[in-house]
């Protein structure tokens, strides 16, 4: 059983923060910037709540489907900066987007996460008759955990949401999920609760940073080498699951890290850049939301169509990585 995307919706905060923005505090310039990551510019929440943001593109998303959103039965949001530890956001956005007959959970697979939640809902669609609607919410603003004097990781991030409704479907769809844990101190970010005064090296060495308290610490070299593998890996396995070649494939939408990892993927897949839908240099990298937000770009200008087969791959924190080739 597949799964058929009914409705899509995005939404990112209207604050832009270029290249040249970062220079005011950090030794960097919009040269290094552009050309070591392919990033541009990226939105920035202010003080906008991230379950806003997943709001505004979930009731988006719902209008797109032209469904009821007293008929979604799950509401699954993923996200690494949610506003809360408790409630989910899922919760919440259950509530704002009127989804009053929906179960509701978080689930955090990272920068994967959009993919291990459309492989969730598809097994919920497929084990409950009752279920006919998911939606899925990816909100991020990475902008609230960033170490702002790291010049390696505060300029690759940026914030926004996407949503999709989806409903059960026979069209094609093959996913994969993994993770490998032994990379997980490559790239983290400790619980607010954790007090500056104790010191967690020395205490409880568990093996990770502590970057300013909370925020995030990424080793880029490691992710950057782990990234430009199991991009190109992900794909052989879902091609190797669905008997779909590389040439069948209309569009490969990778999550947007760094557009020289997705260049390194095309060239090892054997595929031009032409057939990878690539926004980063506009949203920077939004962890979850990154893949829906391009894919959601992509429908409405028109460049994803309808019967079209697209490769979704994600990779981040975790180690996770994983992919969906789906029929859109
Ligand atoms: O969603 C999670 C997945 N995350 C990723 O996929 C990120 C993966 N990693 C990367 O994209 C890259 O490793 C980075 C963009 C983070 C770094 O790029 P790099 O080409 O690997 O640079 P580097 O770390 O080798 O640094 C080269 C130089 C260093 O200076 P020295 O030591 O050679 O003097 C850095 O200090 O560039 C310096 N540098 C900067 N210079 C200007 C690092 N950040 C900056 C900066 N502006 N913002």
């Amino acid at each position: 059983m597949g799964i058929n995307i009914v409705g899509m919706g995005s939404y990112v905060p209207e604050q832009k923060f270029t290249n040249d923005d970062f220079a005011r505090f950090v030794e960097t310039n919009d040269e290094w910037i552009r050309t070591r990551t392919g990033i541009t510019e990226r939105r920035m929440a202010g003080w906008e709540p991230t379950w806003y943001m997943g709001t505004q593109a979930g009731l988006r998303a719902i209008e797109d489907a032209g469904i009821s959103p007293e008929d979604i039965g799950l509401v699954i949001a993923t996200s690494v900066t949610p506003d809360f530890l408790t409630p989910s956001m899922a919760s919440v956005i259950q509530d704002k987007t009127g989804a009053v007959n929906a179960a509701a959970f978080d689930l955090n697979a990272a920068c994967t996460g959009f993919i291990y939640a459309i492989d969730t809902a598809r097994r919920f669609l497929e084990t409950d008759d009752d279920l006919k609607y998911v939606l899925v919410v990816a909100n991020e603003a990475l902008s609230r955990f960033l170490d702002f004097e790291d010049r390696s990781s505060c300029i690759l991030f940026g914030d926004g949401a996407a949503a999709a409704i989806v409903e059960k479907s026979d069209k094609l769809y093959v996913s994969h999920l993994a993770s490998d844990g032994s990379g997980a101190s490559h790239l983290c970010a400790r619980s607010l609760n954790i007090a500056p005064e104790v010191k967690v090296e020395s205490d409880f060495d568990d093996g990770f940073r502590t970057n300013g308290l909370h925020k995030l610490y990424q080793n880029g070299k490691e992710v950057y080498k782990f990234a430009t593998q199991v991009l190109p890996k992900s794909f052989e396995i879902l091609s190797e699951k669905s008997g779909i070649k590389k040439e069948e494939v209309d569009w490969f939408i990778p999550h947007q890290a760094n557009v020289r990892i997705i260049e390194t993927a095309a060239k090892k897949l054997g595929v031009s850049m032409d057939k990878f839908i690539v926004t980063l240099d506009h949203y920077g990298n939004t962890s979850s939301a990154s893949i829906p937000l391009a894919l959601c770009e992509a429908v409405e200008n028109g460049t994803v169509k309808r019967g079209q087969k697209l490769a979704m791959i994600g990779f981040g924190a975790g180690l996770t990585y994983g992919g969906v080739l789906l029929e859109y």
